[in-house]
């Protein structure tokens, strides 16, 4: 099982008028029934003593006392099974019987033996939450149920049953690409709020209106994901990936951030290793213009943030020639993020009054084209990004411009993530060290005074 993979697969599950087999007439038995019987299962309990609560559902009808003592025949014709008594061979005898016979089974309190399992739920019925850790963290699981509780108005039932209500008319007024915005712009809008406080008849009223409107052209959302660190987005960054029709990317957005994109936004990888794109720049710019000319809300994500050697002004500038709506949204740089997460402050007092973002990005033949004049100064912090490959170059010339070979220098790789490895030295050992340490990038180079105080201000753990 990889790191990622999930122990169990999310699924709802009809059980409405379905039979499902409760082995055991304990309490911890009632819960698993009150729970099955929200969802309209016919359940057969099967146990030698029934306690109060068990005891009524079964003579109300709401259950069916099917037996005092199991037998496998009882799981002939099974959704489910629970086993939730306190005999663990028994237990396990039910768990390996359904086992058997290809019925889902979930015995209370033994992951190893289920097949299934239950999740914490927020129940604002039709709306329900499902949260599991898998077994892995139940008390986390707990946790975060409270905190959905306190967030989600009770009324937010009421929204979800109001929406199911209202989906046909939504359909037959609206193309299946407008339908989407629709919803997504009544859940901003103050109709959202009148279903929560109860007037329904005026929400009718606008989402209708809403539906009969012509189809807009769409929006442009110029993200900056930041250097890697999910916590490290803005709120506005996750509520603009949350309701983009299709997203854009490139190579320095991580893994973990576009998971935080809407899950069935269309996704796009348009960037692929230094020096190349996959799509050429101009392309990017000219998808960008007919997707949301197609009325879609584009999220053009990028790695750190999109005026900082991110071509975001480039994009824009397209956008503006054809009156395309667009929002930018700043991520932090990789000079902060790494060097926040690397224990260095980029200015300090004692030692750095300024700081200078150069690229280290090499030209074709192989030069690097640069004012060195002003970034070899002392008081002064250099952050170079796209570096990795010219380092030793970027060295040399630093020296050459008056800095000493025993100024410090450090290469942050993969800055912010789990990842992340720190490398430091002199401008006269730092490209020795890099090479050694065989780096994968993005890698970032800090070059001052300011690296020295790592020693003392370092803060975070990293891999060997
Ligand atoms: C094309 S630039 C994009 C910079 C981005 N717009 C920003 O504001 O961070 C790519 C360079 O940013 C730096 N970079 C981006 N993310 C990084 C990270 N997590 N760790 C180290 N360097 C990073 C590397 O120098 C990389 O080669």
């Amino acid at each position: 099982m990889s790191s990622t993979s999930w122990p169990y697969y999310p699924v709802f599950m009809r059980l409405r008028g379905q039979r499902v087999l409760l082995v055991g007439g304990g309490e911890v038995a009632a819960r698993k029934l009150r729970l099955l019987l929200r969802a309209d299962a016919r359940v057969h309990v099967v146990a030698a003593q029934l306690n109060e609560e068990v005891a009524e559902l079964c003579a109300s009808g709401a259950a069916v006392h099917a037996g005092v003592v199991f037998e496998p025949r009882q799981l002939t014709g099974c959704r489910l099974a629970v086993a939730a008594t306190d005999d663990v061979a028994l237990n396990r005898q039910v768990a390996e019987t359904a086992d058997a016979q290809g019925v889902p089974v979930n015995v209370v309190d033994d992951s190893t033996l289920s097949t299934f399992v239950t999740p914490s739920i927020v129940d604002r019925a039709p709306l329900l939450i499902a949260i599991s850790t898998g077994g892995a963290a139940p008390v986390l699981a707990r946790r975060l149920r409270e905190r959905l509780e306190a967030m989600l108005p009770s009324a937010y039932g009421r929204l979800a049953a109001f929406m199911h209500s209202r989906r046909e008319a939504v359909r037959s007024a609206a193309a299946h690409t407008a339908r989407r915005a629709i919803w997504e712009r009544f859940l901003d809008s103050p109709a959202a709020e009148q279903v929560l406080s109860g007037d329904e008849a005026r929400a009718a009223d606008e989402l209708a209106a809403m539906a009969r409107q012509r189809p807009a052209v769409g929006e442009v959302y110029l993200v900056g994901a930041g250097p890697g660190d999910p916590d490290l987005l803005t709120f506005k960054a996750l509520r603009l990936m949350q309701q983009c029709d299709v997203v854009l990317y490139d190579r320095l957005v991580a893994p973990e951030i576009l998971e935080l994109v809407r899950r069935d936004a269309r996704r796009l990888f348009v960037g692929k290793a230094r020096s190349q794109h996959a799509v050429p720049q101009d392309e990017i710019n000219a998808e960008l213009v007919r997707l949301a000319t197609d009325g879609q809300r584009v999220l053009r994500l990028k790695g750190g943030d999109p005026f900082i050697f991110g071509r975001g002004g480039e994009e824009i500038d397209r956008l503006m020639a054809h009156g395309i709506p667009f929002q930018v949204v700043p991520g932090i740089t990789a000079a902060s993020g790494c060097a926040a997460y690397a224990g260095i402050p980029l200015t300090h007092r004692d030692c750095a009054q300024s700081v200078v973002f150069v690229t280290g990005h090499a030209r074709a033949d192989g030069t690097l084209d640069l004012h060195w004049d002003q970034l070899a100064r002392r008081g002064q912090t250099l952050v170079v990004y796209m570096g990795l490959n010219s380092l030793p170059q970027v060295c040399a010339k630093l020296i050459e411009h008056g800095l000493s070979a025993d100024w410090p220098a450090a290469m942050i790789d993969d800055g912010t993530s789990p990842r992340q490895r720190v490398i430091t030295g002199t401008l006269a050992d730092l490209p020795q060290r890099v090479a050694d340490a065989r780096l994968k990038g993005p890698s970032l180079l800090i070059v001052g005074e300011v690296v020295r105080l790592r020693e003392r201000l370092r803060w975070r753990g990293e891999p060997a």
